[in-house]
């Protein structure tokens, strides 16, 4: 077993409803059940750089923040200790810090680290761990597209957003006879279009996974006409492969918005675009992803007191357990345009504009 007196905590990448979960759970742990001392690394792996900024996590700075949104520590998604980015002599420049990351680290006192975040981040960890930094990772992402693991945290909360929203705009859009476009999240996976479009009842779902043409997309609208629906909503991901007439006008705007326009145009219907946003990563934790962020947080630490590095916590079915890091990054978990989620879509009548 490791001789662990103190270990770090970092968020790194886009924030997610849950991360204050799981740094209030790893650090009751460490302290209740092993008595080490936990510090909280300000913005992500920036906060190594200056390791003066470093804040020591207690039962009592700890308290109060299972249902806060975002992250106490800060978080940043540009933060690269191998190519770091910085200004010297009025030019932007590139450098390798990482030994000195390594090196402040220890200077801190800190035996091992816990890492937060998504792809990019656990790359990184990987790649310090290499380095010799003692890490260990928690998955963390609301677009839930990591394969090592069977949910993130954060997703379950960012569902009730959308669906909220889908609700709030079923009234609208059945009201004024409208067809109404709601843009999610989802940068390369259609997970969150895809189950609160379900959630919500959207009628077309646009994903990543599933090309779609706006003619098809119309089609779908001309059916519904002809059945006495006069309203349409249709959920598309921000990630959506956009058909070719489309690539020059989604440099200028959101795909939300030239979606719209070409619906608009197609099936002479008068729409309206809603584009979530960045509400989709706010709020507080459902309490799914409050239980799921504190078993991560919880098996964190039960890790780095089995000298379990280099691994990264997950949820494989019922069962929280981990995996290598190394074989867990660069593997993105895709929506199987023939699996289940998608049959039993298409089944109640929901169009992927194909
Ligand atoms: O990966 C999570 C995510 O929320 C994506 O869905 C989205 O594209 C991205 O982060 C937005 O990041 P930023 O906060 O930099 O705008």
């Amino acid at each position: 077993m490791p001789d662990i007196r103190c270990i770090g905590i970092a968020t790194g990448g886009g924030d997610a409803p849950g991360l204050n979960a799981v740094i209030r759970a790893a650090t009751k742990a460490a302290i209740l059940k092993y008595g080490w001392k936990v510090i909280g690394i300000v913005d992500g792996f920036d906060g190594l750089i200056w390791p003066d900024k470093a804040i020591e996590l207690t039962l009592q700075s700890v308290s109060g923040i299972l249902p806060r949104g975002g992250t106490i520590l800060g978080t940043t998604n540009r933060g690269n200790p191998f190519c770091y980015k910085a200004v010297e002599g009025g030019k932007e420049v590139t450098r390798d810090i990482s030994d000195q990351v390594v090196a402040n680290a220890r200077q801190l006192g800190i035996d091992a680290i816990i890492t937060i975040g998504g792809d990019g981040s656990q790359a990184i960890s990987f790649e310090l761990y290499q380095k010799g930094l003692n890490l260990v990772g928690v998955p963390k992402t609301i677009d839930n597209d990591l394969s090592a693991t069977d949910i993130t945290f954060g997703f379950d909360t960012a569902l009730h957003t959308v669906s909220d929203a889908i609700d709030k705009i079923h009234t609208t859009a059945a009201s004024h006879h409208r067809v109404m476009v709601v843009e999610v999240m989802g940068r390369d996976c259609g997970w969150i279009a895809l189950e609160a479009g379900l959630a919500g009842g959207a009628h077309v779902i646009l994903i990543p996974e599933i090309p779609f043409t706006i003619e098809g997309v119309c089609r779908h609208i001309a059916a519904r006409e002809r059945n006495g629906k006069r309203f349409t909503i249709v959920v598309v991901a921000e990630g959506v492969k956009s058909p070719m007439e489309f690539m020059e006008k989604r440099r200028m705007s959101s795909i939300g918005n030239v979606l719209g326009d070409a619906i608009a145009k197609g099936a002479n219907k008068e729409v309206r675009v809603s584009v979530l946003g960045h509400i989709q990563r706010g709020g507080t934790p459902s309490p799914f992803d409050r239980i799921l962020a504190t078993r991560f947080g919880v098996a964190a630490v039960e890790l780095i007191a089995a000298g379990g590095f280099g691994r990264m916590v997950c949820l494989k079915g019922e069962r929280v357990e981990s995996v290598e890091i190394k074989t867990a990054i660069g593997h993105l978990k895709t929506v199987d345009p023939n699996g289940e989620l998608v049959r039993t879509a298409r089944a109640v009548g929901i169009g992927f504009g194909e």
